[in-house]
């Protein structure tokens, strides 16, 4: 272990040395804690970070030549493109067929707008069953296996705050239907949260208050963890990345994987028709021949409002956040064992110790978290494809637990397009007056990744649905 006087050294000349403050009355075991975590930190790259994203607010710089990133659209454009997506969705059933794609969910955000305590993949989202959102996306892996002939190896990224919860979860719940090694945990790196007055808060008398490094910690994790490696020797070339909180993603389409492998893509993504200019959600843009994201608070109103001569949104792409990741893209961008990608600032309420030791609740921010976020790798890909996704189908994101992007709409987006899909199958689905469905629907996502499993469903089995009811399809 670091000695003390070390320690002290190390951190007077970086003026963090109040981190000592309690040492004289830490145990051994709190000693050794404390000097652990100080011993991790970059002292002087983070003396750097507090004087560019906290003692100032940095400014975003919007480049001059900023325009719209092209996509695929939805619906082919042209006969050309139509003979192009249906070449592209062969080429990505094969690429399933194949066992070269593996999905990636991040799982090491903290929740805190959910309020829900463990993490958030354990939180019950089904209608009816309650099932909670691992399962769905275990269930559509376990399908997307049996469909494509070759099991897809799942990377699940925790933070250091909730990994032992996460897999405890697994252990218990006989790994959702998978094989035990079906599932890789990796973890992704903390940041320590840092005070108005650039000072490190701690979060205990024997321990800094630290937090995951944001979903852009995931590249380098995988390379840590050896994630990257247990990739190469399944012969895994495409991540399908996607977030915790969207049980309707669609992780395994094969119009996505093919339309990136036919395009070259180092790294594609999803994007969504914003509903107005100022909807939230990151902005697809390009500047000197690089895909960036334009986050909606910094994209200029003047920009945000444009329309193209038909009169839809210029800037019109939003990100969902789900992406393709070519494996090699990540090996050469982690290749030395580090990566920068910039920091993004939070202004934050964080639980701390005051100079007394007393625990802190803050009612209003007290400090700034950093973290750094997995679309800010796009400007760093040779080449990106963007291909159109249809919201009804794939996005129903969980962050609150009710009104805007709640759980609450999540569960009722779940319902509209299980029944949308037995309706394509012939089903008949009791509606109301205003035409929501008038019941609780659930298909359990281990029978139906796609309406052509509902479809193929619906053909063998007896389905009546009537006015309230509360159905499960397993
Ligand atoms: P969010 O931006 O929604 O953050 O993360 P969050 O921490 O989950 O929720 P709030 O803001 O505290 O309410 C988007 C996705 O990125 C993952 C989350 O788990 C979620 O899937 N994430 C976020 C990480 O894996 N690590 C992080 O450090 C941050």
């Amino acid at each position: 272990m670091i000695s003390e006087t070390e320690l002290k050294t190390a951190l007077t000349a970086v003026g963090q040395e109040h981190l000592l403050r309690f040492w004289p009355e830490l145990d051994a075991a709190g000693r050794a804690k404390l000097a652990g975590e100080i011993a991790a930190l970059d002292l002087n790259g983070l003396a750097g970070l507090i004087k560019e994203y906290v003692l100032q607010k940095p400014k975003t710089v919007i480049p001059d030549d900023l325009g719209p990133a092209p996509f695929f659209a939805l619906h082919p454009r042209s006969d050309a493109e139509s003979a192009f997506y249906v070449k592209a969705r062969k080429r990505g059933a094969e690429l399933l067929k194949s066992g070269r794609v593996c999905c990636l969910t991040v799982a090491g955000g903290q929740g805190t707008r959910l309020g829900f305590d463990g993490p958030k993949g354990t939180y019950p989202i089904g209608p009816v069953s309650g099932r909670t959102l691992f399962e769905y996306f275990a269930g559509n892996i376990l399908r997307a296996g049996e469909k494509y002939g070759r099991p897809i190896t799942w990377y699940v990224m925790t933070s250091l705050l909730n990994r032992e919860a996460t897999e405890r979860f697994f252990r218990e719940h006989d790994y959702l239907g998978l094989a035990p090694e079906q599932v890789f945990f990796f973890t992704q790196g903390t940041m320590p949260a840092i005070g108005y007055d650039g000072k490190l808060l701690l979060g205990s008398k024997d321990g800094l208050a630290l937090s995951p490094d944001g979903h852009g910690g995931t590249l380098l994790a995988l390379r840590k963890s050896g994630a990257l490696d247990r990739m190469a020797a399944e012969g895994t070339d495409v991540i399908s990345y996607f977030q915790v909180d969207n049980p309707l993603v669609a992780m395994t389409d094969p119009l996505f994987l093919g339309l990136h492998d036919l395009e070259g893509a180092e790294m594609s993504a999803i994007m969504l028709a914003k509903t107005n200019p100022f909807e939230k959600l990151g902005n697809f843009c390009v500047s000197g021949g690089r895909t960036h994201i334009i986050e909606y608070s910094d994209l200029p109103e003047e920009l945000a409002v444009r329309k193209n001569p038909d009169g839809t949104l210029a800037f019109i792409a939003g990100s969902p956040a789900m992406h393709l990741i070519r494996r090699q893209f990540v090996e050469r961008l982690t290749a030395g064992g580090s990566l920068k990608l910039p920091w993004h600032r939070a202004d934050k309420k964080i639980p701390c110790v005051d100079a007394s030791g007393a625990p802190v609740k803050p009612e209003t921010p007290n400090g700034v978290k950093l973290e750094s976020f997995i679309f800010d790798a796009l400007p760093m890909a040779e080449k990106v494809m963007i291909l159109e996704g249809d919201r009804a189908e794939v996005f129903g994101p969980t962050k609150n637990a009710t009104g805007v992007d709640s759980a609450e709409s999540c569960r009722a987006m779940l319902v509209e397009r299980d029944a949308k899909r037995l309706e394509a199958a012939g089903i008949s689905v009791p509606r109301k007056a205003d035409g929501t469905v008038d019941a609780l629907i659930e298909i359990a996502p281990r029978i139906a990744l796609d309406a052509d499993d509902v479809k193929a469903y619906a053909g063998t089995h007896s389905i009546r649905i009537l006015s309230g009811d509360r159905i499960v399809l397993e």
